[in-house]
């Protein structure tokens, strides 16, 4: 038994969904179903008695200790938090809220259970988090490797980075088994339209603005969220106890260019009606403040101590994903309804 927390979300999802397609083993999902955890993203599994699912909050101490007693998982992979940098800026408190003191919560919840365990290798607890915390590059920097310095710039990536310390002082000082990935950007099935690949794709299908912030030569490293979810049960099991890995996809590009590449897939795979390109949808909009300049990931590490390596380039990542977004149309349309309309959908109503 692993307890997942998160499993709602976008990658804790795909994560739950492959593992019960690749094993036995059961899942306990304990996610607080915020705007962003959804239930119909766990549909294919919803009648499967190897997932158990649990609606509650990783800062409830008193369920997280009945949830540890009562399923004695063997691990803990921590998703929950919350993700996206441009709701930090606007209102960080729910991000201190669960990503740090959730986060703590959690901590000390597998620290008395472990505690009482015999055989003290009976636990880990993978904490899943971001490339983020190691803030801006240069043009000409070398990649996020793990001796990096943590230098947060957004209300997000400071919780994160806070919580990471969380997780590494837990080991120092109690022995925790615990290890920490670092990803990079992540997309693909499942993605929530707040953020730079399925919003495109939403508003695009829609006829409306796409937005790229500033003059969009911000560069991300993006990661196929398949390719994240198998590094995930890689590290979980045999990544060193104590130590983070970085997770990447190689895949350095210009917001400019994602977003170019998704109208080009689009305008192949659904033409718009009036012959005209999806590109003439983009619009240069107000940068987000703070805005981290480039980020890139050195993935060495996972790759030659486990041997790990991304099935997807993002050219075969991004058709796949433009794919998903057409076949799901009902998903997209059950994500977007409720809390959604108060967050992106004003901007273009
Ligand atoms: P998401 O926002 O899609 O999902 C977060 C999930 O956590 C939701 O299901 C939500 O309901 C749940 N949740 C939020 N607060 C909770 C709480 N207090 N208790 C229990 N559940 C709670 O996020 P995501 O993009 O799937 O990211 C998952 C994790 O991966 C996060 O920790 C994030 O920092 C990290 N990460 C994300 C990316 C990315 O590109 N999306 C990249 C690297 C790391
Ligand atoms: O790097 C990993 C991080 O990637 C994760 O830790 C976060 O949880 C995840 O949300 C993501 O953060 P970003 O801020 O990089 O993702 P987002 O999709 O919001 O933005 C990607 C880039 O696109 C970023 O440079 C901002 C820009 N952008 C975003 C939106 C939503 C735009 O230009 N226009 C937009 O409308």
């Amino acid at each position: 038994m692993i307890l997942v927390t998160g499993g709602a979300g976008f990658i804790g999802s795909n994560f739950v969904l492959d593992w019960l397609a690749e094993q036995d083993e059961p899942v306990v999902n304990l996610d607080a179903l915020t705007y962003a955890g959804n239930l119909n993203n766990l549909r294919p599994i919803e009648n499967d008695p190897r997932h158990i699912f649990v609606h509650g909050n990783i800062g409830d101490a008193a369920l997280l200790s009945d949830l540890f007693t009562r399923h004695k998982p063997r691990a803990v992979v921590n998703f929950a938090a919350e993700s996206h940098v441009d709701r930090s800026i606007h209102g960080p408190e729910d991000f201190i809220q669960t990503n740090i003191l959730g986060t703590f919560r959690l901590l000390e919840a597998a620290r008395a259970y472990w505690g009482g365990l015999q055989n003290k290798s009976d636990l880990r607890f993978l904490h899943v988090s971001t490339d983020e915390v190691f803030g801006t590059l240069g043009a000409d920097d070398p990649a996020f490797n793990e001796e990096t310095s943590y230098r947060p710039n957004s209300p997000y990536s400071a919780s994160k980075a806070a919580s990471d310390h969380l997780v590494r002082a837990y080991f120092h000082t109690y022995g925790l088994p615990v290890v920490t990935t670092n990803c990079s950007n992540n997309y693909g099935p499942l993605h929530f339209p707040e953020k730079l690949i399925p919003l495109v794709i939403h508003n695009a299908l829609r006829g409306r603005p796409l937005p790229i912030y500033g003059d969009g030569m911000q560069i991300r490293d993006w990661l196929y969220v398949k390719d994240h979810c198998s590094a995930i049960r890689r590290v979980l099991e045999a990544g060193r106890l104590g130590e983070t890995y970085n997770i990447g996809g190689w895949n350095e590009r210009a917001n400019l260019h994602v977003v170019t590449t998704l109208c080009e897939v689009l305008d192949e795979l659904q033409p718009r009606s009036d012959g005209k390109k999806y590109s003439e949808q983009i619009a240069f909009v107000t940068d987000r403040p703070g805005h981290d300049r480039r980020y890139a990931i050195d993935a060495r590490k996972i790759e030659a101590e486990l041997g790990w390596r991304p099935a997807e380039t993002f050219e075969s990542g991004i058709r796949k994903t433009v794919r998903w977004y057409l076949d799901n149309a009902d998903w997209v349309e059950n994500v977007t309804s409720g809390s959604y309309r108060n967050w992106v959908e004003k901007q273009y109503a």
